[in-house]
């Protein structure tokens, strides 16, 4: 169930388009419910959204399983979201998404056992020139190594 305090965030983001385009905030809206509801969204939530937005279902069901933002099973408290494209490959994301699943014991889409994070491979996240790179949270890590994750997990609480 959206929350008033979720309804109130949608709703300043739906004032910013004009009367009649309440779907445009769609994107803001998924995002608001999928961090309410614990970094995941639900068929509930996604047809919730849709209502409010008075959206076809359908139409919000597309935009929550286009985008790579939104998760569609339990994610862990924090979710590196790793770049597996082009850049980030050829400067070896791969060994290093390797070696972060080797240290969390867990597989790209799952969650480590305590609960705090989940690994997802994404697609390029626009810093190219910084790959190898993640994004957890709001926050970008570049030109990643081996020994940079281990610190940036080491600060994850
Ligand atoms: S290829 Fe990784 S950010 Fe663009």
């Amino acid at each position: 169930m959206i929350s008033s305090e979720a309804k109130k965030e949608i709703d300043f983001w739906v004032s910013k388009y004009p009367e009649g385009r309440e779907s445009s905030a769609v994107m803001q809206a998924l995002t608001i419910v999928q961090k309410e509801n614990g970094g995941s969204l639900n068929p509930d939530l996604i047809n919730e959204v849709a209502e409010y937005l008075e959206m076809p279902a359908i139409s919000v069901q597309e935009v929550a399983t286009f985008y790579e933002n939104y998760n569609h099973k339990p994610v862990g408290k924090h979710v590196v979201r790793f770049c597996h494209n082009i850049s980030c490959m050829l400067n070896g994301s791969d060994e290093l998404i390797s070696y972060l699943e080797e240290k969390l014991e867990v597989k790209t889409g799952q969650v480590s056992k305590n609960g705090l994070v989940s690994v997802k491979k994404v697609e390029c996240l626009g810093a190219c020139v910084g790959g190898p790179m993640c994004q957890i949270g709001d926050q970008y890590y570049e030109h990643l190594t081996k020994e940079k994750l281990d610190n940036i997990l080491e600060d994850l609480t």
